[in-house]
């Protein structure tokens, strides 16, 4: 049977793991990083390019495309793959967490939330019952539960009721997924920074019993130093024979910590967001291409990357189409950082396949020293 979802685990290396997903749409490569495809596109990307630059699995937002073009639209047009033009496996979020940073006025009841959409002001409400509805309308191959994820800063008793209500959620959200086939649902530990509520949002999700398990609740506001504290013990309350997925991170050496520490899936918008904003992320550290120090300058952003936006063009073009607002300078930015992002990910299964994640790290640190370049 090829048709349903797995998990093999290939190598450790310490905590680090590397391993393969299957889906009846195609294999995703462990550690994974999943570009972010909020609405139904990664931003200033055709399809075929984001594959190119490695990618095996993109994110999409229930909370999104719930609101536009809504999900039975989608479903009518045949699915969220067919309609995007993205035929490999999609994961997506459940809709709680953008509803909490993003929606206007909200209120939030052991049923759910009810909210008023950022784009128009109209009302909408989101159960676990509905957005699994959603993420099974749109054809998620990777479905999240609906959860809560408390805005910082918050107290202990916050944090916990935030996590006791969110594992009544996950309850639900597995009750209303039911059994399908090729189709995988992921649990969400919450718990803040407190190891006891984590050690307790684990056990409650692995009592229900998922097909992957999300660490939910970082990355917002905490810092570095208590995103991996947490990571140092979260990752090991998991299942071993189960993908783990930090939701949200990160930048490049918040991705290569999470991976030491035994995560195996993550997303975020930063490379993506940052290539049309001119932040540019290589394998020597970061530059902003609006700075004039570049207007002049024959090179590419990185002579050893392999990218278009480094094989064609200098940092002066770049600098040039940026500060005209042209549309390229986003396409071939955004190109360039998830293309820098993959080789990390590429990098780092490699290593981990052959036992030398450290050495791998020790580089990855060493040439990214200069800082900005
Ligand atoms: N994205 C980043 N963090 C979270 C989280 O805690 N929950 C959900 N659902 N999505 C997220
Ligand atoms: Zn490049």
């Amino acid at each position: 049977m090829t048709a349903l979802f797995g998990f093999e685990l290939k190598a450790t290396d310490g905590a680090a793991r590397t391993g393969v997903i299957s889906t009846p749409r195609g294999e995703v490569r462990t550690p994974a990083f999943m570009p972010v495809g909020t609405a139904a596109t990664v931003k200033a990307m055709m399809p075929e390019s984001v594959r190119d630059t490695g990618a095996d699995i993109l994110l999409g937002n229930t909370y999104h495309l719930m609101l536009r073009p809504t999900a039975e639209r989608i479903d009518r047009l045949g699915g969220l793959h067919r309609f995007m033009n993205w035929e490999r496996p999609i994961l997506t979020d459940s809709g709680g967490f953008q509803v909490m940073s993003l929606a206007g006025l909200r209120k939030l009841t052991e049923e759910g939330v009810t909210f008023k959409s950022h784009i128009d002001g109209s009302k909408h409400a989101l159960t676990p019952e509905r957005s699994m509805e959603i993420q099974r309308l749109l054809g998620s191959d990777i479905v999240m539960c609906f959860d809560e994820c408390p805005a910082l800063p918050a107290t202990d008793e916050e944090v916990a009721r935030a996590m006791r209500l969110s594992m009544r959620w996950a309850a639900r959200s597995k009750e209303a997924f039911g059994d399908r086939p090729g189709h995988a649902l992921f649990g969400i530990m919450q718990g803040g920074v407190n190891q006891e509520l984590r050690e307790e949002s684990a056990q409650a999700l692995k009592e229900i019993g998922f097909d992957g398990y999300a660490i939910g609740g970082l990355a917002v506001g905490e810092g570095q130093e208590a995103m991996f504290g947490v990571l140092d013990y979260a990752p090991g309350y998991l299942p071993q024979d189960k993908p783990r997925y930090l939701m949200g991170v990160g930048k490049p050496d918040d991705i290569v910590g999470a991976v030491k520490r035994g995560v195996d899936m993550m997303d975020c918008v930063l490379p993506s967001r940052s290539g049309r904003t001119g932040q540019v992320f290589t394998r020597h550290g970061q530059l902003n291409i609006k700075n004039a120090r570049h207007q002049d300058d024959p090179r590419p952003l990185d002579e050893d990357c392999t990218c278009p936006a480094c094989r064609n063009y200098s940092r002066a073009y770049l600098h040039h189409v940026f500060r005209s607002q042209e549309i390229i300078s986003s396409m071939l930015l955004t190109w360039h950082n998830l293309h820098y992002y993959q080789q990390i990910m590429d990098g780092m299964r490699q290593a981990i396949a052959e036992g030398r994640f450290a050495e791998w790290e020790t580089a990855f640190h060493k040439g990214r020293e200069a800082g900005d370049i």
